[in-house]
């Protein structure tokens, strides 16, 4: 059976050229920034799919794409299998979109300020028009508080009445309004202390389990992807690089650059793994390098990783694995 969530070589160019006249003056060209090429990942119904990767990676052009909100510029989405690309679909999109929420990084800005929690949770109910009566919306706010561990009498308050956590808290409860099945969280706890994170990453897991919830994780942290992931995606510059089950990606990544973020991770069960010393930061997305992306930052490359870009095979999108030039026990 085909995946709830199907991703299929999805691309997204930007165009971020200056205003024609400075290109005329100046003789600059025009510029194209590829934020995501060529990404294709399935979610199973339940699971929890993560993405991963340094900032300007792709991962929330990924998201935005994948729940309807920026159109990509080639490439497909099926969620349910329902097109969430194709123009002849909108109807059937249309009665989708109650199935699929997003909660945001920052819950400051995802609440509107002046509207007392309940009639932020209230909305999505009333827009769908899922429930009728006020006396059966009031309920619903109320239960719906609860199981994000709020009290009912917290629907009187506004937003800026809460900490972090709590708002974080709040925008889960909207998000599950709708009886959404498909939440994707774009750094949904980034913005939050070590403590108030795991929390909010409890309270997910275990409303997952409740309700059998499937998610689309992005984090730029291993450690928050690992307590949540059943697999999980590495992005480099717009492409997966490496794609394993969650375990797997732990005790045998592959990709040099998984081995680089990993290193990263303080984390003393990893020890003992040979280090590898990656230098240097993320190259300009607008010119990126030739060949694989990350050849100027990996100790492995060589001629053909500066000419050709490696296709993911076995999960991995690197040469020197393909040829066998670094083995994956090297990395044990
Ligand atoms: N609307 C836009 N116009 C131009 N460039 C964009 C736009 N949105 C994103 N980009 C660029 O696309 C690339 C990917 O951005 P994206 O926000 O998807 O990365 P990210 O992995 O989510 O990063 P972060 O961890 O910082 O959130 C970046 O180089 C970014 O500058
Ligand atoms: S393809 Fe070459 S440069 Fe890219 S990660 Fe593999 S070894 Fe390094
Ligand atoms: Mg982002």
């Amino acid at each position: 059976m085909a995946d709830f969530v199907e991703v299929e070589n999805l691309r997204r160019v930007f165009d971020v050229s200056k205003p024609w006249l400075n290109r005329v003056l100046e003789g600059s060209d025009r510029q194209l920034l590829r934020a995501v090429d060529g990404v294709s990942f399935g979610i199973a119904m339940g699971e929890t799919f993560a993405l991963v990767g340094e900032s300007g990676s792709g991962k929330s052009t990924v998201a935005r794409m994948v729940v309807g909100l920026l159109p990509p510029s080639s490439g497909e989405v099926r969620i349910a299998g329902i097109s969430m690309t194709d123009p002849r679909a909108t109807a059937e999109r249309q009665r989708l979109r109650r199935r699929i929420q997003m909660v945001f990084q920052d819950p400051y800005a995802s609440l509107n300020p002046r509207w007392r929690v309940d009639r932020i949770i209230a909305e999505p109910i009333q827009a769908f028009r899922l429930l009728r009566s006020e006396a059966e919306i009031r309920e619903r706010v109320g239960e719906l508080l609860g199981l994000v561990g709020l009290h009912p009498d917290d629907g009187s308050k506004y937003p800026h009445e809460f900490s972090g956590g709590q708002r974080q808290r709040i925008a889960i409860a909207r998000a599950l309004a709708s009886d959404a099945e498909f939440i994707v969280c774009d750094e949904p706890t980034s913005a939050l202390d070590v403590s108030v994170q795991a929390q909010i990453l409890n309270l997910m897991r275990d409303l997952q389990d409740r309700l059998g919830l499937t998610y689309l994780f992005i984090s730029h942290n291993l450690a928050v992807v690992r307590h949540m992931a059943t697999r999980i995606g590495v992005m480099y510059l717009g492409r997966i690089v490496e794609i394993s089950g969650g375990r797997e990606l732990f005790s045998e990544p592959k990709h040099p650059y998984t081995r680089m973020l990993l290193d990263a991770v303080p984390d003393p069960a990893m020890t003992g793994r040979q280090r590898i010393a990656v230098r240097g930061e993320v190259p300009n997305p607008i010119n990126p390098p030739s060949g694989c992306t990350f050849n100027p930052r990996c100790p492995f490359a060589n001629e053909r990783c500066r000419e050709e870009i490696p296709a993911l095979l076995g999960g991995v999108a690197c040469h020197a694995v393909h040829e066998g030039r670094i083995t994956v026990s090297e990395a044990a």
